[in-house]
């Protein structure tokens, strides 16, 4: 390579960088890298282009379908525990990091009636149950006035009580339609491992998941198929706390649940006169 240095005067510049502390050479030439900085953080620099290029593209991570997924992991629960880890073990629901418990059911698992709500509020929560705040504390009297509670032994005078979510959504407010189909098929399962006689859909929510529809003021005291299960929609008890002149609609229907299980105990399967 010609220089224009001679050979005593590039061993002195040599000797003087390595004085200051340079331990490499690495260009025949200096680069100015202030001005190359600015340029080449404007323009990639070729071989990055070609690299580029070449590149394959980034593989595109496999998004996890959360209803498939949870049908799967419903599918293999074949008792009520098994159910309940596998909803505990469930990763894809967001609900569940705000919750203090994962709320499963309350009441007897043999019971002709199943009771489906919709999902915890802030004392269920605390407690890990379903419907024990005031809205569950008027259920119960409601439940009492047609000879059901929650604690009977007696399977005929007996409620079993879930929720679509088991996890309390927060400030209480609706669960989401992703987060109703997310955790749907836990429901079918629960349903049919209790095998209930009867399903009772307590509001809007329940019977959003359960039929696909809302439009509890229409759907209520009405004989429904939900769940494979014959089922009756009904006015959930937080509604009637804040609507008392729905309570005559809401006793009616508890008649009708009433006459339903009187009749079967006669005939042996339920009697549901309006399907
Ligand atoms: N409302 C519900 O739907 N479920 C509960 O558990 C409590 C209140």
């Amino acid at each position: 390579m010609d220089s224009p240095l001679d050979h005593p005067t590039a061993r002195a510049l040599l000797d003087w960088h390595i004085e200051l502390g340079a331990t490499e050479a690495i260009c025949d030439q200096p680069i100015d890298r202030y001005a190359l900085s600015s340029a080449a953080t404007a323009q990639p620099v070729p071989d990055a282009e070609a690299a580029k290029a070449i590149a394959p593209p980034p593989a595109r991570e496999a998004r996890p379908d959360p209803v498939a997924e949870a049908r799967m992991a419903a599918e293999q629960a074949s008792t009520l525990d098994a159910l309940r880890a596998a909803m505990a073990h469930f990763p894809h629901c967001e609900l569940k990091r705000g919750a203090r418990n994962l709320v499963f059911s309350d009441g007897n698992a043999q019971a002709r009636v199943m009771i489906i709500g919709e999902a915890p509020g802030r004392e269920e929560d605390r407690q890990g149950k379903p419907f024990v705040g005031r809205a569950g504390q008027l259920l119960d009297r409601m439940l009492d006035a047609i000879g059901l509670n929650r604690h009977a032994q007696d399977p005929s005078e007996a409620v079993y009580i879930t929720n679509v979510l088991p996890w309390r959504p927060p400030q209480n407010r609706d669960p989401n339609a992703q987060e109703i189909a997310m955790l749907l098929p836990f429901v079918q399962r629960h349903v049919a491992l209790i095998r209930p006689q009867v399903v009772v859909l307590m509001g809007n929510i329940s019977c959003q998941a359960a039929l696909g529809r809302g439009g509890i003021t229409r759907l209520r005291g009405q004989w429904v198929d939900a769940y494979d299960t014959p089922a009756l929609p009904m006015f959930h008890p937080a509604y009637l706390l804040r609507n008392s002149a729905a309570k005559r609609e809401a006793w009616a229907d508890l008649l009708e649940l009433k006459s339903c299980l009187l009749a079967s105990e006669t005939e042996g399967t339920p009697h549901v006169p309006h399907r």
